[in-house]
């Protein structure tokens, strides 16, 4: 599948990687449809992006806001072949924290949103993606997860996001391969450090001790090649499965 062929969902759109996701595709002659709690600047990135991009209002951790944004980003595409889920939150915070030990709630709203918020997104694109009609190779779709290196070496503070990354790359497989027969793909990409709002938000000392970190190219990422990545995946049907590390071989140390 050719990037310009693009139908595409893209959860978290309104800012940062799905933003750039966003840009990318339409840019490339796709259609997008951004879906985002942040209703004010989902419209104007979908404004912005011109007559090949719309906005839904939906929050994915509900699972009925989920099933009818995607259809209806379905039916104002002309049809769903890639689904990119970046929408997420930091969750950032100590078991033992300052104030105490974190709240069950707080761990809980964080896998919510991150993880069951993928898993609703997954499910809802490709029960509509299994209708599609296969192309020359048998495709149908392909959904894209953005877990991060957190899954793998996550920092102190960082016990519910990274239990979040760790459960969106364990899930890629086993939905790889049950969506096999359909011919739709799942694939994750674990990104380092992205600049970002998300990182902007984090402390000046902690976005500079992780840029020294990344060993080459030394610098933090540029959601651009985050969403050049996306493209690739999306028309090299022989990556699926599998999470690809997007970091600058940074290996992240406790703080
Ligand atoms: N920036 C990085 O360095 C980095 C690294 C690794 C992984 N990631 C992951 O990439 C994804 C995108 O991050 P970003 O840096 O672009 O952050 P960001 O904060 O710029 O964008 C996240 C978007 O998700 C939206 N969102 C949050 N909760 C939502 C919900 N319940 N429903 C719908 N939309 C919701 C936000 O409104 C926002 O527009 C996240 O999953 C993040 O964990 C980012």
């Amino acid at each position: 599948m050719r990037i310009q062929d693009a139908r595409a969902v893209v959860t978290g759109g309104a800012s940062g990687l799905g933003n750039a996701v966003a840009r990318h595709i339409v840019s490339c002659g796709g259609r997008v449809t951004l879906l985002d709690v942040q209703e004010g600047p989902g419209l104007e990135a979908a404004r912005e992006l011109g007559a090949n991009a719309g906005f839904v209002r939906c929050d994915v951790s509900s699972e009925n806001e989920v099933n009818a944004a995607m259809q209806a980003a379905a039916e104002r595409m002309g049809g769903l072949n890639l689904l990119v889920n970046c929408a997420g939150v930091i969750g950032a915070g100590r078991m033992l924290g300052r104030s105490g030990p974190m709240a069950g709630d707080f761990f809980a709203k964080v896998v919510q949103i991150n993880l069951i918020g993928t898993f609703l997104c997954d499910k809802a694109a490709a029960a509509i993606m299994q209708q599609n009609t296969p192309t020359a190779d048998g495709e149908r779709g392909v959904l894209i997860h953005t877990a991060s290196i957190a899954a793998f070496e996550g920092q102190i503070g960082q016990a519910a996001y990274s239990a979040t990354k760790a459960g969106l790359v364990g899930m890629t497989l086993p939905i790889a391969r049950e969506l096999a027969q359909f011919g739709i793909r799942c694939v994750s990409i674990a990104p380092g450090i992205f600049r970002t709002p998300m990182v902007a938000s984090m402390p000046p000392e902690v976005q500079e001790s992780l840029a020294r970190q990344i060993p080459f190219p030394a610098r933090l990422g540029e959601p651009e090649e985050f969403a050049r990545l996306v493209a690739a995946v999306f028309e090299i049907p022989m990556i699926n499965g599998t999470t690809i590390r997007l970091d600058g071989a940074i290996r992240m140390q406790p703080r």
